[in-house]
């Protein structure tokens, strides 16, 4: 039997994970249903024989760089518990800045937005905790991350986010937002960050967007025109070195008042436009 204080070090394993003591911590409390304070409380309490072996295994899988997020099957985002899997994005930090955004932008309490590529719903659930009093479409391509977002939207309980299905804005009834959010796929095909950590457990219909990562913004800005009133947002989060492109694609798509905003990391990652 070994106890919680030795399966910590064994952190030393995860030699390719630049978060190695927090992973373990994580697999850890994960196998054990506690907080990772806990592990600090009792680091003495000796494993099962059952809770060792589930242990071993994910450690096993995260040394051969499956995401923490998809052995535990949450990620937290917007300080939702939000369950993730194989068949979209997991939620980045960075993206909290378009929700927040969101938010400054749009400070009433009523409003119609549509939140393209939702995947796990991560951006319309948030500005659904937000703003009880909002409206909010979540479109989505993928059927299987269609599940995904629908069991995350009525685990949590947001009656005011409707999940749909479909295409950018093939399913979407012809209407006006005040509102179109979206992080879509932008990274090139070629771009060698797709082969490390783990993005390569992700799926590239997440990730990956012809014409160097920009198509589906330029398909995004091209039609949200049609489904934006008059004065009413659009807004996607981009890659660093794409933010001169997207303000050309928005202003060719008809938008005003276009600019860009910087993350934490100071790139700017985020342009918006008003119609
Ligand atoms: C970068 S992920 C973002 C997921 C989520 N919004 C987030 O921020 O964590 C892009 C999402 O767009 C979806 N997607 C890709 N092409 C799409 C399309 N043509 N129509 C709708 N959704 C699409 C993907 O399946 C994926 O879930």
């Amino acid at each position: 039997m070994t106890s919680v204080k030795q399966n910590l070090t064994r952190s030393t394993e995860l030699t390719e994970s630049d978060s190695a003591r927090l992973d373990t911590e994580i697999l850890l409390g994960h196998i054990l249903g506690r907080q990772r304070t806990w592990l600090y409380t009792w680091p003495e309490y000796e494993l099962t024989e059952i809770e060792q072996r589930q242990f071993d295994e994910l450690l096993a899988r995260r040394k051969s760089g499956e995401p923490v997020a998809h052995l535990t099957g949450e990620r937290e985002f917007w300080s939702l518990p939000l369950r993730v899997n194989a068949s979209t994005l997991i939620p980045r930090p960075e993206t909290e800045l378009l929700v927040e955004t969101a938010l400054q932008l749009f400070p009433q309490q009523q409003a119609r937005a549509l939140d393209l590529g939702t995947g796990t719903g991560a951006i319309a659930l948030a500005l659904a905790a937000e703003k009880p009093g909002w409206r909010i479409v979540a479109a989505e391509k993928s059927a299987d991350a269609v599940a995904l977002a629908e069991g995350n939207r009525s685990r949590l309980g947001f009656d005011n986010v409707e999940i749909v299905q479909s295409d950018w804005f093939e399913n979407i009834a012809p209407q006006q937002f005040d509102l179109i959010v979206s992080n879509p796929p932008y990274i090139d095909a070629a771009d060698p960050h797709l082969a490390q950590g783990d993005v390569r457990f992700e799926p590239r219909s997440a990730l990956v967007a012809e014409r160097e990562g920009l198509a589906d913004i330029e398909h995004i800005a091209r039609d949200a025109i049609e489904y934006l009133r008059p004065g009413a947002w659009l807004m996607v989060e981009h890659g660093w070195q794409q933010a001169a492109a997207v303000r050309h694609i928005f202003a060719a798509a008809g938008l005003r008042n276009i600019e860009s905003r910087r993350d934490y990391a100071d790139w700017e990652r985020l342009t918006l436009g008003q119609k």
